[in-house]
C-alpha cells in the first residue's frame, strides 16, 4: 500500500493544474482569444466558428459510427446506396470545408491586410527590422530609433512595415492581428490597431535560433498627446559624450546618436534608459538586471549575439549608471 501522503499532493496537484494553465494562458493575455482590435476579433471569430464547425463534424461522424456500431448485427439490414456514401461522405466535406474557406478567408482574413494603395491616408507607418534576437524600431519620416518596445497612438491604423537583416523571423501581437512573416528581400505589411490604451506583448512566430523564444517585444498603445511626447523625446540626440569605457567596449555594436558611436549591429540605445525591458523582454530593465546582464551576457541569454565582455565590477557599475541614465 503506497504511503497517503503520497496520494494528497498528486490529488491537490490535478486540482490546481487547471487554475495554473488558466493563470498562464489568460493572464498574460499574449493570445488571440483576448482580442484588442478589429481585425483579431475577426481572427478570434474565425476560431470559434472553426471549433464549432469541427466540433459539430466530429460529432456527427461519431454519432453515426456508433449508430452503425450498435446496428451491426441487425438482420435484413441494406447496406447503404452508392449515392448516400458520396452525398455523406465527399459532397457534404467539400461544401463545409469550401463555405468554412470562403468565410475565413475571402470576408475576415482580408480585411486584416492594410490596403496598398491607401498607405499615405494610413496616420502612421512604422518599420520594424528583424534579427537574431531583437526588434529594430523606425518612425520613417523622423530620426527616431529604437529597439524591442513600439509605441503606437491608440485607436490610429498604424501600417507596420516588415523586413528582416538575417533569417526569417514572424511579426506577431495576437491581441492586435495576425502574423506577418520578415523576409530578406521583400517588405511586409500588417496594420496594427489598438482599441485601448495598454501593453501588448508581440512574440517571433518563426523558429529563428537559439533564442527564437526569447524574442519578444511590447506594443504600447498610448493615448495621442503621450505618444506624441515619447516620439518627441526619441528623436532626440543623447546629450553629452559617452564615457570612454563605452567607446572602447559597446561602441563597435551600438549607436548613440549625437555621439561618435554610430554602429548598426545591436540596439540603438540613445534612450535605452526609458525602456522597461531589455534583450527583447528576457530582462526588465532594472540597474540589478542590466548589471547582470553586461557580466554574464551568455549566461542571461546563451546564443544571444551579445558577447561576454569581461567587465570588472567597476566597469559594469559605471557602464549601468550610464546606460539607465539615457532617459
Ligand atoms: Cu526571430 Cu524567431
Amino acid at each position: 500500500m503506497k504511503p497517503t501522503g503520497d496520494r494528497l499532493p498528486r490529488a491537490r496537484l490535478v486540482t490546481l493544474l487547471p487554475l495554473a494553465l488558466l493563470a498562464t494562458g489568460c493572464g498574460s493575455k499574449q493570445s488571440s482569444l483576448a482580442p484588442e482590435s478589429p481585425s483579431a476579433h475577426s481572427i478570434a471569430t474565425i476560431w470559434w466558428i472553426m471549433l464549432a464547425g469541427s466540433g459539430l463534424g466530429l460529432a456527427v461522424i461519431v454519432g453515426i459510427l456508433v449508430a452503425a456500431w450498435f446496428k451491426r448485427d441487425a438482420p435484413g439490414r441494406d447496406r447503404p446506396g452508392t449515392i448516400t456514401v458520396l452525398a455523406l461522405g465527399i459532397v457534404t466535406p467539400i461544401l463545409v470545408l469550401v463555405a468554412l474557406f470562403a468565410y475565413s478567408d475571402i470576408f475576415l482574413i482580408r480585411g486584416t491586410s492594410p490596403p496598398v494603395a491607401s498607405a499615405a491616408s494610413r496616420e502612421l507607418t512604422v518599420r520594424v527590422i528583424g534579427h537574431q534576437f531583437w526588434w529594430e524600431v523606425r518612425y520613417p519620416g523622423t530620426t527616431a530609433i529604437t529597439a524591442n518596445e513600439i509605441h503606437i497612438p491608440v485607436r490610429t491604423h498604424v501600417v507596420m512595415l516588415v523586413h528582416t537583416d538575417d533569417v526569417i523571423h514572424s511579426f506577431w501581437v495576437p491581441q492586435l492581428n495576425r502574423k506577418i512573416d520578415m523576409e530578406p528581400e521583400q517588405v511586409n505589411r500588417v496594420e496594427l490597431y489598438a482599441d485601448k490604451v495598454g501593453r501588448y506583448r508581440g512574440q517571433c512566430s518563426e523558429f529563428c535560433g537559439l533564442q527564437h523564444a526569447h524574442m519578444g517585444f511590447y506594443v504600447f498603445a498610448d493615448p495621442p498627446a503621450t505618444f506624441r511626447h515619447w516620439l518627441a523625446r526619441e528623436q532626440q540626440p543623447a546629450s553629452g559624450a559617452p564615457p570612454p569605457l563605452f567607446m572602447d567596449k559597446c561602441s563597435s555594436c551600438h549607436a548613440i546618436r549625437g555621439t561618435p558611436a554610430s554602429a548598426n549591429v545591436g540596439p540603438d540605445l540613445t534612450h535605452v534608459g526609458g525602456r522597461t525591458s531589455l534583450a527583447a523582454l528576457t530582462i526588465p530593465n532594472t540597474p540589478v538586471r542590466l548589471r547582470e546582464w553586461l557580466r554574464e551576457t551568455q549566461h542571461v541569454k546563451p546564443g544571444s549575439l551579445m558577447p561576454d565582455l569581461n567587465l570588472t565590477d567597476a566597469q559594469v557599475r559605471q557602464l549601468t549608471r550610464y546606460l539607465e541614465g539615457l532617459k
